[in-house]
């Protein structure tokens, strides 16, 4: 009687722990992902300059060190290479997130459609997009449109005492979110000191096409004050059409940046540009530890800007050497 009760016990513990393992199966842990299990798939604007040389150097060098598989591509600043390369990257099997720094502002929905239907993480750097939020996960990079208000709010410093404030405008790549931004910053402040803009036209983030058309507003007229580039090279340009009129920029004509690489710091130096407002590409760190939250279902803000600061030609030969790009 004693060994029946025993082998019914045993049998019961065993059916227990069967079932326990079933259930077990049923309710399997979620896996965690690491870095080492992120690959990803980053889709670059191209290779204007430095700002974006020292954003690729980020990503490439982040991945390195943190053991994620990069699969980088240079869309040589075409959006149907960018859109053809989104779709390679939702075929790839082996990629599990997608990190876009996007070109033109529209054009997304439909292939952040297909990404969600393939489970894929999108992540977009730098650059915001207009799409539904739902669609992607994060979006990490700069408050452009503050960026534009901090250059208006500097150059009503530089253009005070002037009685005239006509100022021009280099534009990025029309389409872009930094562009359409940083001008529209600019205007809702410029106002407050009387700055009109007399001409304003893309060189798209160029030194060659900022240098053809600054040179073509000096031969209509040089009753210009101040120059807005919307970023570092387009301001060297401009400042070389200025010497090659004649003129001395950084006095004659004022010159504001955006971006902070070391060739705007030596320009601050030599005195031909004044001031710059920076704009941080080194993002990779936050952008991937947002994606890797993302991987492991967390929610996250739809909005992570990066903080950034003013620089001053008075303070360039100190923090020059301190500069990473
Ligand atoms: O989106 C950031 C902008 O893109 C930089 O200001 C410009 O230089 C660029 O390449």
């Amino acid at each position: 009687m004693k060994s029946r009760i025993v082998y019914i016990m045993v049998i019961l513990s065993m059916l227990l722990s069967l079932a326990a393992c079933s259930g077990g199966q049923k309710t399997a842990q979620k896996k965690t992902y690491t870095y080492q299990d992120m690959v990803v798939g980053f889709i670059q604007t191209g290779s204007e300059g430095g700002w974006r040389a020292a954003n690729t150097a980020s990503f490439k060098e982040t991945a390195e060190k943190l053991g994620i598989k990069l699969k980088f591509y240079d869309a040589q600043n075409k959006m149907e290479n960018q859109l053809s390369a989104f779709r390679n990257f939702i075929a790839d099997k082996e990629v599990n997130v997608i990190i876009l720094a996007a070109l033109e502002t529209t054009g997304w929905e439909d292939v952040l459609k297909e990404a969600q239907k393939a489970g894929k993480i999108v992540v977009l750097e730098d650059r915001r997009i207009d799409a539904p939020e739902t669609l992607y996960a994060t979006y990490i990079g700069s408050d452009f449109a503050e960026e534009g208000r901090k250059a208006a709010i500097e150059m009503c410093k530089l253009l005070e005492g002037s009685a005239k404030k006509n100022v021009v405008e280099l534009v990025g790549n029309v389409g872009s979110s930094a562009a359409k931004d940083r001008g529209q910053g600019f205007r809702e402040k410029m106002g407050e000191c009387g700055i009109t803009i007399i001409k304003s036209q893309t060189a798209n983030w160029d030194a060659t096409e900022g240098k053809a058309v600054m040179e073509a507003w000096l031969k209509e007229t040089t009753d210009i004050q101040g120059v807005f580039a919307q970023n570092d090279e387009m301001g060297l340009g401009a400042a070389q059409a200025i010497k090659e009129a004649g003129l001395d920029p950084g006095d004659d004509i004022k010159i504001i940046t955006v971006d902070a690489t070391a060739g705007a710091f030596k320009a601050m130096i030599a005195g031909d540009i004044n001031t710059v407002i920076e704009c941080n590409p080194l993002l990779a760190p936050q952008v991937y530890e947002a994606a890797l939250k993302a991987l492991n279902g967390e929610e996250l803000p739809k909005w992570i800007p990066s903080q950034e600061g003013v620089f001053y030609a008075k303070d360039a030969e100190t923090i020059l050497p301190t500069r990473k790009y």
